[in-house]
């Protein structure tokens, strides 16, 4: 990995002694943009806090960062204050909804490819502290197969890779998969089918991303979950208010429960399995 890559990995999985609680790490990407990283995110916050997991979400897009705003918020400070010295980590973080807080990215993460020494200490002072605030850091991050997402998805202990089942967006999905793999070896890699319409998309999908990623790169993948399309998903971001929040019943918000679920490593079935699913539900269950 590259230099900025490893600063980035001290930044978010920097693990002091005397600072270490197990903060887990998990980034999301996607290589298609539009797919729905930021919405996943954002209510996977939500469903962890109703487990009583404590979050922080990085908002690691730099083009368009806008975590904050998904959750009806504007971040005053980003981290370009945080690496100058001017604010410290519980100055930055925007407190959201639910406990959760926001760490708003903006262009100040550029800046993370020449940090000095002095800026790097107080990153790391800094982070050191973050590791004591939340039990998950979750990273969205911007479409594409730039540095800086591989760099946040290699630095990161967990790696999300939501795809819709449209062709483009899982050859994008493929070929994060293999930008990854080249560079870096050890990956914990699992994967979310987004926009499904019927469970037999997700396993269709799932199956061909883990056939190709296993014959081709030689990478193991695993299934996480499975979201629905619901149009209620759509409405809650023009309403700048997060759909687990507006409509927790709704279809989509209930898989990104169980979703949740899975992260924690709960043993539970989907919200409603048919017979055909269940060698996916073992697939899940076994990781
Ligand atoms: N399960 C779903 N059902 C219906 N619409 C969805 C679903 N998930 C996401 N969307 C919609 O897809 C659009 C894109 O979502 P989102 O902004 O979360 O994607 P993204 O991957 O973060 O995009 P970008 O790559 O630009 O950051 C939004 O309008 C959102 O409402
Ligand atoms: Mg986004």
């Amino acid at each position: 990995m590259n230099d900025q890559a490893s600063t980035l990995r001290s930044m978010v999985s920097q693990r002091d002694a005397g600072t270490h609680n197990n903060m887990r790490v998990i980034a999301v990407g996607s290589g298609k943009g539009g797919v729905g990283k930021t919405s996943f995110v954002v209510n996977l916050a939500i469903a962890l806090s109703e487990l009583n997991y404590r979050v922080i979400v990085l908002d690691g897009d730099l083009g368009l960062a806008n975590v904050d705003v998904v959750f009806g918020m504007t971040a005053k400070y980003s981290i370009r204050h945080l690496l100058s010295g001017e604010k410290r980590i519980e100055d930055i973080l925007c407190p959201v909804k639910r406990g959760i807080k926001v760490l708003p990215g903006a262009s100040g993460m550029f800046e993370l490819a020449n940090l000095d020494r002095g800026q790097l200490k107080n990153v790391l002072v800094n982070l050191g502290r973050l590791e004591k605030m939340a039990d998950v850091l979750l990273i969205d991050t911007g479409a594409g197969l730039g540095h800086t997402v591989l760099n946040f998805l290699c630095a990161s202990d967990e790696v999300i890779v939501i795809t819709t089942p449209e062709p483009p967006a899982m050859a994008d999905a493929y070929g994060l998969l293999k930008s990854l793999k080249g560079q870096q070896e050890q990956l914990n890699l699992k994967i979310v089918i987004n926009r499904i319409h019927h469970e037999s998309e997700a396993e269709i999908c799932f199956e061909k991303l883990e056939h190709a990623a296993k014959k081709f790169l030689g990478l193991r993948v695993n299934l996480l979950g499975w979201i629905y399309d619901d149009p209620l998903m759509g409405k809650s971001i023009m309403e700048q208010y997060p759909l687990g929040l507006a409509n927790p019943e709704s279809l989509a918000y209930k898989y990104i429960q169980w979703i949740a679920g899975n992260v924690t490593g709960m043993d539970q079935r989907p919200p409603s399995s048919s017979g055909g699913i269940r060698k996916l539900i073992f697939s899940i269950l076994k990781n």
